[in-house]
């Protein structure tokens, strides 16, 4: 487009080549030529104005129901501007700080993390394609939060290699935290391809880019308690079994387990799982339990509470962010260094899991009385049967390895944690004047 404008640039600038010739058949090729001119002048507006008109519509997506619809969007990057917000936004300002890529950054865990990278004087550049999966305004909101203290977030898809690779050429990350996924385990059954997407071909994307970086990045990553599936000895240990998921997404962190051994030991990657135990907090997750109970409670709407079999009780073993982030940057500070260069394995190079959990599984119905209490409004229980799609009965972590390893050490309870959480939750959603849901 900028070429043919250029050329049509240059017609008026030679006029004075055809006035010397006077014969009339000139005189009308000069008027063909300058109306032919026009017309393909106009012609360049109108294809740019459609062109325009079709990446910025939302409904240049012709297939809503294809598995990877959220990820066909073209993304705008590149060029001076971009690569200097990069550069700056992963610039590391303490002695003996790390420059960390941040996938999944305007995602619950990614912006809290990201935060706390960023105040240590840590480089951290995020990436998230802020997709639709849970209500998008919320993650832009985590995004202005992290734009404020200095955190540029690149839009764009793990699964494009090529982003992958601009960003490893602009920036020489240490570390890699790689927190986006498609989370969730019931929404596998309607969206089953975004897990394989996000969750399989977009890690093979990143340890492709990560394993031919110079230098490589040592990558923690977040694997889930998930991988636990139908387990019944608790609580659970990184050595049990983790071979009968529950879910396709439960399946794909497993399989991401092994993906990151394959790369570890093929290339010398540094490769760190932590395997996260129901995550809650401030700026949390709308898919989550304790965050649609709090606003149906406030909006009087009953909330399905589940029950297994013989009045079993379901319960969750809740972490509060605060000591999943302190569980994450101590995974990136005791991380070593990749081993291999060019492509290229070098010697033998660690790889972990962890549990990050909080060691006190609390009953869902415990769950939603610390809600009411802090809400101020008795709930409207509906008990239902456990179905069989996905959620496991129980979870409780077994920290020693972590503890240990890592020093990691959770120390806010369910209560404590909620109580930080509500008071979030009501001055984001009624404090901002929107109505609460
Ligand atoms: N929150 C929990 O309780 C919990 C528990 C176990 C494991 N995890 C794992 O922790 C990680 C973070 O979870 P979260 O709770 O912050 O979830 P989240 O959905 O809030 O964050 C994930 C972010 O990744 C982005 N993303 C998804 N696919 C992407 C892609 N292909 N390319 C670029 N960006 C993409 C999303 O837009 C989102 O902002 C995930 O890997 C999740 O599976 C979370
Ligand atoms: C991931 O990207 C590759 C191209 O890099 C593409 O061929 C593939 O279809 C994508 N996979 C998914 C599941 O989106
Ligand atoms: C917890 O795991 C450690 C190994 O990391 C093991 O030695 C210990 O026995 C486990 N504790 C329980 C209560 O299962």
């Amino acid at each position: 487009m900028s070429k043919q404008m250029s050329h049509l640039d240059d017609i008026p600038s030679t006029p004075g080549k055809f006035k010397m010739e006077k014969s009339p058949f000139v005189h009308n090729r000069l008027r063909w030529h300058s109306s032919l001119a026009k017309l393909t002048f106009w012609s360049c507006i109108f294809l740019g104005l459609i062109l325009i008109f079709f990446f910025r519509s939302p409904s240049s997506n012709p297939l809503p129901q294809d598995p990877s619809r959220r990820s066909l969007r073209t993304y705008n990057w590149g060029g001076p501007a971009w690569e200097k917000r990069v550069r700056s936004s992963a610039r590391v300002r303490s002695h003996n700080g790390i420059s960390v890529l941040v996938t999944g950054a305007a995602g619950f865990v990614g912006t809290h993390v990201s935060a706390a990278l960023k105040r240590r004087g840590d480089g951290v550049l995020g990436l998230d394609n802020f997709n639709d999966y849970y209500d998008p305004s919320l993650k832009r909101a985590r995004q202005a939060l992290l734009e404020r203290s200095g955190v540029f977030i690149v839009e764009g898809d793990i699964n494009d290699s090529a982003l992958l690779r601009k960003l490893f050429e602009v920036v020489a990350f240490t570390h890699v935290m790689h927190l986006a996924a498609q989370a969730g385990v019931r929404y596998a059954m309607e969206n089953p391809g975004s897990y394989v997407h996000s969750n399989i071909a977009g890690l093979v994307s990143l340890l492709e880019v990560c394993k031919s970086a110079n230098p490589q990045p040592a990558i923690v990553w977040a694997s889930s308690s998930s991988v636990y599936g139908l387990n019944t000895k608790v609580p659970f240990s990184e050595k049990d079994r983790t071979d009968q998921p529950a879910s396709l997404y439960a399946a794909t962190k497993k399989a991401g387990e092994e993906i990151a051994h394959t790369y570890n030991h093929i290339y010398g990657l540094s490769l760190t799982g932590l395997r996260f135990f129901t995550v809650y907090g401030p700026w949390g997750r709308p898919d989550m339990a304790y965050f649609f109970f709090t606003r149906d409670i406030l909006k009087g709407k009953s909330i399905p509470i589940f029950e297994a079999a013989n009045h079993g009780t379901v319960a969750r073993d809740f972490t509060y962010i605060d000591d999943i982030v302190k569980g994450c940057l101590a995974a990136l500070d005791t991380a070593e260094k990749s081993t291999g260069s060019g492509g290229k394995k070098k010697g033998p190079a660690q790889l972990r899991v962890y549990n990050l959990g909080n060691t006190s599984p609390v009953p869902v119905s415990d769950l939603v009385s610390i809600l009411e209490r802090l809400l101020k409004v008795n709930a409207k229980r509906d008990i239902m049967k456990l179905p069989r799609n996905g959620d496991v009965q129980f979870t409780h972590a077994n920290i020693s390895l972590a503890q240990r390893e890592l020093g990691y050490k959770p120390s806010t309870d369910l209560q404590t944690g909620l109580k930080k959480f509500v008071r979030w939750y009501l001055s984001y959603y009624n404090g901002g004047k929107k109505a609460a849901g």
